[in-house]
């Protein structure tokens, strides 16, 4: 997969990431969002999202950070309507897929995300275009190119200050689903179109490893809630009010 083409995307964000703070220039010498920190956090099905981004919270919520907690699909009164289309209708094509979960998603930027991120409140999604990438990219076997670039468009160029991706093996994410029940349209596909997103999602984090923590989702929920509290101490963001 080409990343040559968001060479400009990234080099935007990161021009972004590194406004001067003007009240103390501290932020961005320690590269410090110029706003809140948006974090999301991605894997495959059954990969331990939920109990990962509660201790998030908690980690937010000890620092005295302001902090929004929401997903994809689902974030918004429309996106929840979408959801229910994409996740338990009937077949759905998969350009169609695609272009749903990119118009639940620019729906969520614009009325849920920028705005909290506007305000200094920091934000964790629980999944962002990353999925997208990797399953209707990855799983459906869309080009990866488009589906990216349907994303950037709907998010308007916003990306993730960090993502937390949790990369469990298929049949571990799958033996954790089949305890839930209700298997949705995209979790009961082949294990093949699971193992196609596992590798997709592991190349994106290999594309730009200064954005995503890689943690194996196999840990303990203790093991895992601590790696991902150092990396977020160790990049200095939390230091204070945005
Ligand atoms: P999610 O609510 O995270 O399900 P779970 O909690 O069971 O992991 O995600 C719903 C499903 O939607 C999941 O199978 C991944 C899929 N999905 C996509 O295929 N593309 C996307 O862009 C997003 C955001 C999710």
């Amino acid at each position: 997969m080409s990343e040559s083409r968001w060479s400009h995307v990234d080099a935007a964000a990161a021009a972004v990431r590194s406004e001067p703070d003007e009240s103390t220039g501290l932020a961005a010498a320690r590269g410090r969002p110029a706003r809140g920190v948006l974090i999301a956090v991605e894997g495959g099905d059954g990969a331990g999202k939920s109990t990962q981004i509660a201790r998030l919270t908690r980690w937010l919520d000890s620092r005295g950070r302001s902090c929004v907690v929401t997903r994809e699909p689902g974030g918004t009164e429309l996106g929840r309507a979408v959801r229910d289309l994409l996740l338990h209708g009937a077949c759905v094509s998969p350009r169609a897929e695609a272009l749903l979960f990119a118009a639940d998603r620019a729906h969520h930027v614009e009325t849920v995300i920028r705005p909290a991120l506007e305000a200094g409140q920091d934000v964790i999604t629980d999944r962002f275009m990353d999925s997208s990438i990797a399953y209707q990219g990855a799983g459906r076997e869309l080009s990866a190119d488009e589906v990216r670039e349907l994303s950037m468009w709907a998010t308007a160029g916003l990306l993730p200050d960090l993502t937390v991706l949790l990369d469990v093996p298929v049949q571990v994410g799958a033996a954790r689903r089949s305890r839930r029940g209700g298997a949705d349209r995209m979790e009961s596909e082949v294990a093949e179109f699971h193992e196609r997103v596992r590798t997709r999602f592991v190349e994106l984090s290999r594309s730009a490893p200064e954005r995503y923590l890689v943690v194996d989702g196999a840990l303990s929920a203790d093991s895992i809630g601590e790696i991902v509290a150092a990396r977020l101490e160790s990049t200095g963001w939390f230091e204070g009010t945005p």
